[in-house]
């Protein structure tokens, strides 16, 4: 739901997101309408009733909150379609950064890979030519043995497997059909892209293929030609994924990098989760910048969560933001806040059209909200620790986990995939969840990346990943990261005493 309403300092409206699972989080807390322990079992009921501190980490109080379930009941093989520098790896590669980040296990297995590490055949275009019978041989052993890893894998602990791959003929995707579907009894979506757009695969070319291991001894000119007639050799046997003879098949077409989409007989929740996620994503270079609200009067008293006030420090950098930000001169700008004091007092002179998103609130302490660390360690002693011995999934009594933010973020990420320049000013948890988004860092690394009051993260996609610049302003601030202890539930240095990192 969308709620508009204006920025008293700009007079531009301002849009207040909230997010469905916001809404019903809502009105939970607003009627007491908790789980009814009547109809729970005697366990839960205890649990709802009396809940014990030191259950936490087992005791999952709130489940409306979004809990991190394995969606996929049965593991998938996601395989990619379509001609030589088409985005195929661009795709693979950021659905598994999604599909990882939302938690869904996830790897991708790319086929250039396996025919480099199995032979070093690869002298020029004449390897791909579909009358080259021992190439060919090559490249189909290579292919059967991607896809049994890649189904081995899923056999042990993946959920998604994204075979990177031409799979430009019939032929072969009736062969991964055969093993993935028939043998090991998986689904199987399969991927195209298609591009007419000249533009679009010269840009391709000349930021990945051009660099890849196949032309290390080679010049540009050189590798971009050889790669051009790669091309034309695909092109001569290309089969684009037929709606009448494949029509068994699952799959989603997707042209121009976005223009038009088609999709065709997706099967369940990871498939639409995956269609979606595609549907949603552009390539048109842009700039994402993250920060923290400017420091709080309750950064100073070392005190989490809570709703405060900006520190004079943090009124100064919220003053210096506005004029870095302006300098920039960023076309389309959108600023989005958190609904939270001190983020909204951040962004007050930040001239551009600004968006209050309460999903992007600093993660709920609960019992802990506005306690200092060391009040937390000497009152709850075992959920200090707990915390600390997984940070990412220990929830704090009657509020969140990092787990919880990343579900109630996915609606943020899928909206700035769709967005062009975007100021994100929101909090320390919440800005290292989308950090670990958009740098693909693991669950375990998440509530430990660093990013300090006053510094600027400059995000620009690339590729296949995102270039990263930190830009200080020169405005002092108490630091508040506390670094994983070596003993859990340990208060160490005078600089944690001050730290309110959440
Ligand atoms: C490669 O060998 O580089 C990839 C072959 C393919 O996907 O067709």
């Amino acid at each position: 739901m969308d709620v508009l309403c204006t920025n008293r300092n700009t007079s531009e409206p301002i849009r207040m997101r909230s997010t469905a699972a916001e809404q019903i989080s809502d009105i939970f807390s607003e009627t007491n309408l908790y789980p009814n322990p009547s109809t729970m079992s005697p366990t839960a009921t205890q649990r709802l009733l009396h809940p014990s501190i030191t259950e936490t980490v087992q005791t999952k109080p709130f489940p409306i909150r979004g809990e991190r379930v394995n969606y996929v009941n049965k593991p998938h093989v996601i395989a990619m379609v379509g001609l030589p520098a088409r985005g195929k790896t661009y795709i693979a590669k950021k659905l598994s950064r999604y599909l990882n980040w939302v938690g869904i296990f996830t790897k991708v297995y790319n086929l250039g890979e396996y025919r480099r590490s199995a032979t070093s055949a690869y002298k020029n275009h004449d390897f791909f030519r579909p009358e080259n019978q021992a190439a060919m041989a090559i490249r189909t052993e290579c292919a059967v043995r991607a896809l049994e890893d890649a189904c081995q894998w899923l056999s042990e602990k993946g959920e998604v497997a994204v075979f990177d791959a031409t799979n430009s003929t019939m032929d072969r995707r009736s062969m991964i059909h055969s093993i993935v579907v028939n043998k090991w009894g998986y689904k199987l979506f399969f991927v195209e892209s298609i591009c007419d757009d000249p533009s679009i695969i010269e840009q391709n070319i000349m930021e990945v293929k051009v660099s890849s291991p196949d032309y290390t001894n080679m010049d540009i000119e050189q590798a971009l030609s050889d790669f051009l007639l790669r091309i034309e050799h695909y092109q001569e046997k290309y089969q684009p994924l037929d709606e009448q003879k494949e029509k068994q098949l699952s799959y989603m077409k997707i042209y121009n990098t976005g223009e038009k989409v088609v999709v065709h007989k997706h099967e369940g929740h990871i498939q639409s989760r995956i269609v979606y996620y595609l549907m949603n994503i552009h390539i048109t270079p842009r700039t994402i910048y993250l920060t923290r609200h400017g420091e709080s009067v309750h950064n100073l008293r070392g005190l989490i969560g809570g709703d405060a006030d900006l520190s004079t420090r943090g009124q100064s950098y919220a003053k210096a933001l506005a004029k870095y930000i302006d300098q920039q001169k960023m076309d389309g700008l959108r600023v989005w806040t958190s609904r939270m004091k001190r983020a909204i007092q951040t962004v007050a002179d930040v001239p551009a059209p600004q968006e209050r998103w309460k999903a992007l609130n600093e993660i709920d302490a609960g019992i802990c909200e506005e306690m200092t660390y060391e009040n937390i360690q000497r009152k709850y002693p075992e959920e200090f620790t707990s915390r600390d011995q997984n940070k990412f999934f220990y929830r704090y009594p009657r509020g969140e986990s990092y787990e919880d933010l990343v579900a109630r973020l996915e609606p943020v990420i899928m909206e700035l995939e769709r967005q062009g320049n975007v100021l994100v000013v929101s909090h320390q948890a919440v800005l290292r969840c989308l950090l670990a988004y958009f740098l693909d860092k693991p669950a375990e690394e998440l509530p430990y990346l660093e990013v300090p009051l006053h510094m600027i993260i400059k995000l620009n996609p690339v590729a296949y990943g995102c270039k990263v610049e930190h830009i200080k302003l020169p405005i002092d601030a108490v630091d508040t990261h506390r670094p994983k202890p070596e003993v859990p539930g340990q208060v160490v240095s005078a600089k944690e005493s001050t730290s309110n990192g959440a």
